[in-house]
C-alpha cells in the first residue's frame, strides 16, 4: 500500500525506483540511441539485500522508461556494482558471428573464447598485443590500419548504429559487456556478461568469474577504453584495504594487474565505487585534460557516514598519479555517494550520477514503497580557482530544457533588513537562480546574531512552521544549507545544517537551487560548490522567501523556473 509519504516524497524530475530499494548507478553508457541506467536494486522490499541490476532508459537523461531487471541475483551471489562498455568491434570474442541467417546471437562461439584464452600470456606483458591474422578472425577483430591495437572500440556517438531494441540487431560485431561484482558473504570476485539485447539482458561469461583474488571486499568495477595504451583499464577496490586497483585488458576477459591506488584522502571503512575519466580543463591551453578519480568512502566521511573524494592527476594507462596531495570532496552536505561516470556520452562530455542518499539512513526514510533517488545528471569540467587549484565544477545537465515560464519576479534590490516572498507552485519541481551582493553597511562592529557584515538567505517554508535555508553570510564568505526545521524524519545521523566557503572576501554569490520533493540541490558560484541534501518537510513546502539581515542587498539576477515533470510515477 502506498503511503502519503511515498507520494509526497516522491521527486518529478529525479529518477526513483517505483518500488523496492535502489542505491548506486551502474552501468552508465550511452549506446548511441539510449542513455542506460542501471542501479543496484532490491526489487522485494525497500532495504538494501538481494541485490539485482535494475535497468532504465532515456534519450535525454530525465524520461526514464523502466525496463525489467537487467541481471539478477543468483546462486553465485548477489549483483553488485559494475559498470557497462560497449565492445563494438567484439574484442572480447563474447558474441557470437552474425549473420542475416542468424541475426540473434546465441551462445557465446567457445573458439572465440579460447583463442581469448590463449592470448592470456601475451595480456599478461601489460603491452598492446600485435595479434596474428587467424587471432583476429576468431575474435572477429578488423585488422587496424596501422597494423596496431589502438584504435577505438566506441567510436563518438554520432557514428553508432541505432540500437538493437529498436532494430532487431546492430550492425557492429559485439555490443553491450557488463562488468561486475558477484557478491556472497565469503567472496567478491568480478564477473563479465555480454548482452544479446542492446542492454536489456546479459549472459554470464562460461568461465567467470574473470578476477578473483581470493578477497571478501574485492568490488565495484568500472572499466574505460584507454586509447592511448590500446586497452580497456579497469578501477575496481580492495575495499576494507583502501586501495584502488587498476588492471589492463585486451578483450575484457584476461586481466593483468597494474597498479594500486591509496590509501589517499579520507581513510573511513571501506573504498567504494571508483571511477576514473579524463575531464577537460576550461580556460587553459586548447584540449587540456586532467585524469580524476574518484573513490567512494564510507562510512568515516567528515560530514558523517557515506562521501565522494576526487582525486586531479594524470594517468599514463598503467598507474595513477595526483598532480599535489589535496583531496577533493564532491559535494558540502552529505547525500552524494557511489558517484559513477558515463561511457561515451555524445561531444566529448563529461556527466554523472550519483545515488542522493547516505547509508546512515536510508533505510529508515520515511517513504517505504519505494527507497533511493538519484541526482540529477550532472556535467563536469575542471578549473583553476583563485588560489591555483585545480577544482571539480559540477553543473546539472542540461536541465533548462524542463524549464516553464518563470514566476514573476522584479525586485532589483533587498533594503537593509527586509525580505520578499513568492509563492512556488507544490508538488513541482522547482529551479532558483540567484546572483546576489550584500551591500556594505559600513561598519563590521558585531551585532547581535545578524551577521557582522550581513546575511541573506533563501528560504523554503510551508505553513506548518516548517523551513528549509540556503544561506551566505557576507562577513566569512561562507554559505550554508540548513534542513533542520523539517519535521517529516528524524535519525541521529541525519543531521541538520552544512556549510561551505566560497569565494574568499567576496560579498557576491551565485546560486542554483533545484528543489523536487525530497531532494535539495545547491550549485553555488557556477558549480563550484555543490551540496545535496534529502529534505523531508511534514507538507509540501509553498513560499520562498528571499530575506537580507543586518545590510541591504543587491538582486543582480533573480530567477524562479518550475520544472516540467519527467517522472510519471
Ligand atoms: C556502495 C556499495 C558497493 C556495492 C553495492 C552493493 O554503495 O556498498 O560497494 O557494490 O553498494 O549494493
Amino acid at each position: 500500500a502506498t503511503t502519503p509519504q511515498d507520494a509526497l516524497y516522491r521527486p518529478t524530475i529525479h529518477f526513483t525506483p517505483s518500488t523496492g530499494f535502489m542505491n548506486d548507478p551502474n552501468g552508465l553508457i550511452f549506446d548511441g540511441h539510449y542513455y542506460h541506467l542501471y542501479y543496484q536494486y532490491n526489487p522485494y522490499a525497500p532495504y538494501a539485500g538481494h541485490v539485482h541490476w535494475g535497468h532504465a532508459v532515456s534519450t535525454d537523461l530525465y524520461h526514464w522508461q523502466d525496463l525489467p531487471t537487467a541481471i539478477e541475483e543468483t546462486e553465485a551471489g548477489e549483483a553488485y556494482s559494475g559498470c557497462a562498455v560497449l565492445d563494438r568491434d567484439n574484442r572480447s570474442g563474447l558474441f557470437p558471428p552474425r549473420t542475416s541467417q542468424n541475426p540473434q546471437p546465441g551462445a557465446a562461439t567457445t573458439a572465440a573464447q579460447e583463442a581469448a584464452q590463449d592470448l592470456a600470456p601475451e595480456l599478461q606483458k601489460g603491452r598492446p598485443v600485435d595479434l596474428t591474422a587467424s587471432e583476429r578472425e576468431v575474435l572477429g577483430i578488423e585488422p587496424p590500419k596501422d597494423g596496431l591495437f589502438h584504435e577505438l572500440p566506441h567510436p563518438v556517438a554520432e557514428d553508432i548504429s541505432p540500437a538493437p531494441m529498436d532494430t532487431g540487431f546492430p550492425p557492429m560485431a559485439g555490443g553491450l559487456v557488463a562488468l561486475y561484482t558477484r557478491a556472497t558473504p565469503q567472496r567478491q570476485t568480478q564477473y563479465v556478461a555480454w548482452s544479446p539485447d542492446g542492454g536489456q539482458s546479459f549472459i554470464d561469461y562460461t568461465k567467470n568469474p574473470i578476477l578473483d583474488i581470493g578477497h571478501n571486499s574485492f568490488r565495484d568495477p568500472k572499466v574505460l577504453w584507454h586509447s592511448d595504451s590500446g586497452k580497456w583499464v579497469m578501477v575496481v577496490v580492495r575495499a576494507r584495504d583502501h586501495k584502488v586497483s587498476f588492471y589492463g585488458s585486451f578483450d575484457l576477459l584476461h586481466w593483468m594487474h597494474l597498479s594500486d591506488f591509496g590509501p589517499a584522502g579520507v581513510i573511513g571503512v571501506d573504498y567504494e565505487c571508483p571511477s576514473l575519466i579524463e575531464v577537460p580543463v576550461e580556460g587553459e591551453g586548447k584540449n587540456d585534460t586532467r585524469w580524476v578519480l574518484f573513490v567512494s568512502v564510507n562510512p568515516g566521511g567528515p560530514q558523517g557516514g557515506s562521501i565522494t573524494q576526487y582525486f586531479v592527476g594524470h594517468f599514463d594507462g598503467e598507474r595513477f598519479e595526483p598532480e599535489d596531495t589535496v583531496v577533493g570532496l564532491t559535494d558540502f552536505a552529505k547525500d552524494s555517494y557511489a558517484l559513477q561516470t558515463y561511457e561515451n556520452m555524445p561531444g566529448g562530455v563529461k556527466t554523472y550520477f550519483a545515488w542522493l542518499n547516505n547509508w546512515q539512513y536510508c533505510e529508515e526514510v520515511p517513504n517505504k514503497k519505494w527507497r533511493g533517488t538519484m541526482t540529477l545528471p550532472r556535467q563536469i569540467v575542471l578549473i583553476r580557482d583563485e588560489a591555483g587549484w585545480l577544482r571539480l565544477v559540477q553543473n546539472p545537465y542540461r536541465l533548462e530544457a524542463l524549464r516553464l515560464k518563470a514566476l514573476p519576479f522584479n525586485k532589483k534590490r533587498l533594503p537593509q533588513q527586509s525580505s520578499t516572498q513568492v509563492a512556488i507552485p507544490v508538488m513541482q519541481a522547482i529551479e532558483v537562480l540567484l546572483d546576489v551582493t550584500i551591500e556594505d553597511r559600513g561598519t563590521v562592529d558585531p551585532d547581535g546574531d545578524q551577521g557582522r557584515s550581513g546575511r541573506f538567505a533563501a528560504i523554503f517554508s510551508n505553513r506548518q512552521g516548517e523551513s528549509l535555508s540556503i544561506g551566505f553570510d557576507a562577513f566569512s564568505s561562507q554559505m550554508w544549507l540548513d534542513r533542520s526545521n523539517l519535521h517529516g524524519f528524524s535519525h541521529p545521523f541525519f543531521t541538520g545544517s552544512f556549510s561551505s566557503p566560497l569565494v574568499p572576501g567576496s560579498k557576491r554569490f551565485k546560486w542554483r537551487i533545484i528543489l523536487d520533493a525530497s531532494t535539495l540541490e545547491v550549485f553555488a558560484n557556477d558549480g563550484m560548490s555543490v551540496g545535496s541534501a534529502l529534505v523531508f518537510p511534514t507538507n509540501p513546502l509553498e513560499a520562498l522567501t528571499l530575506q537580507v539581515t543586518n545590510a541591504a542587498a543587491t538582486l543582480h539576477h533573480v530567477e524562479i523556473f518550475p520544472l516540467r515533470a519527467t517522472m510519471n510515477r
